[in-house]
């Protein structure tokens, strides 16, 4: 086992979507996979590997946040040799273009984290996604009917924002959405050389506060996201 990771070495498949909530990755496994096995329970970060149509996927939570993602992903990458991962979360909209339930695929992210600076102080490193995954992302979210954007996202250390206009100002300039895992899951991908994407479904608006959604509505576009990130593992 790894530090954080229960599994025994091939216990976990070299495919694996990542929801940051432990509970999602039960629901994807319970819902979508075929033989699906437990393979973590420690700190309660659910991971699952079974089958998505006769192929080897696993599923596991990250947790929230760029420290958490951080140590699942690179434990997955190093001491399991994973080599393909999509992140499936949820992001605030700051595009008054992009609606709750609609979906974003992260192209790049920004960050304000000092994740990569503390590597790169006088740089600027690019977080961009896998292009193949994200082409091949796209394709099968339109081809499910789903109303998906392709853009910038920022990963923000901070939920609650003090400073909220200076997120609505990287809206002004073209970033779509706020979540606060896809840049460091890019920047793991870049340093170990595999393949990483992040897709999200928007969960509220920054920009249209009174947009909501009924739990069930939630629930279908959470499970259509799902279906995107499966069927691109093993396209
Ligand atoms: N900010 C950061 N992360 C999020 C948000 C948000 O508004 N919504 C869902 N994840």
């Amino acid at each position: 086992m790894s530090i954080h990771i229960a599994a025994k070495p091939g216990e976990i498949a070299d495919k694996i979507l990542l929801p940051g909530d432990p509970l999602r990755a039960k629901f994807i496994a319970e819902n979508f996979l075929e033989d699906a096995v437990c393979f973590n329970e420690v700190r309660n970060m659910l991971g699952y590997t079974g089958t998505y149509k006769g192929e080897r996927i696993s599923v596991m939570g990250t947790g929230m946040g760029m420290p958490s993602i951080s140590i699942y992903a690179r434990e997955l990458i190093v001491d399991y040799g994973v080599k393909k991962l999509i992140r499936v979360g949820t992001a605030g909209s700051i595009d008054p273009d992009v609606h709750v339930r609609e979906l974003v695929l992260a192209q790049a992210a920004a960050t304000n984290s000092n994740i990569i600076r503390n590597d790169f102080p006088e740089y600027d490193f690019p977080q961009i996604a896998d292009f193949t995954l994200l082409d091949k992302a796209y394709h099968i979210a339109k081809d499910l009917g789903l109303t998906t954007h392709v853009g910038s996202v920022l990963s923000s250390d901070v939920f609650y924002s003090n400073m909220p206009e200076r997120n609505m100002r990287l809206g002004e300039l073209g970033v779509k959405a706020i979540e606060m895992e896809a840049a460091a899951l890019y920047y793991l991908a870049a340093q170990h050389g595999v393949q990483a994407l992040g897709i999200m479904t928007i969960s509220d608006s920054l920009v249209h506060p009174e947009e909501d959604t009924t739990a069930e509505e939630r629930q279908n576009t959470f499970t259509d996201m799902m279906k995107v990130g499966l069927e691109t593992l093993i396209s």
